[in-house]
């Protein structure tokens, strides 16, 4: 259950929102339907977006990426999901920040998202 967690975002106002409970009908904002953010697994500037996943005595590390993503106030990394076999852990993070974050957990890791202000949604599946 915890595989789907669609995010969609409103190209007109730019609200993301990520679905907790499938249902059927089809999300709009600003008059428009809202677009399903596909998470990126490749593409250019994978290096720097691609979370990269470490052990820890009480959990995981996530860097992003494999060389770190900018952290400025035009292009930063907004915020680190890790997505379990049981739940979904987020931290936001803001300019100025390290593009990483540590999470507690000792249960089994599905995926890890990450969020670009510029490069959007980048998905590494464990
Ligand atoms: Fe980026």
């Amino acid at each position: 259950m915890t595989e789907k967690l669609e995010v969609y975002k409103c190209e007109i106002c730019g609200n993301i929102v990520e679905v907790l409970h499938e249902g059927k009908g089809q999300l709009v904002c600003c008059g428009q339907p809202m677009k399903l953010l596909e998470g990126k697994t490749e593409e250019q500037g994978k290096e720097k977006h691609l979370p990269v996943v470490e052990k820890t005595e009480k959990g995981i590390k996530v860097k992003v990426g494999s060389v770190p993503h900018p952290m400025e106030e035009k292009h930063y990394i907004e915020w680190i999901e890790v997505v379990t076999d049981t739940g979904v852990m987020r931290k936001f993070l803001k300019a100025g920040d390290k593009p990483e974050a540590e999470f507690e957990t000792k249960d089994r890791i599905v995926q890890v998202r990450e969020y670009c202000s510029i490069h959007g949604l980048w998905t590494a599946k464990q």
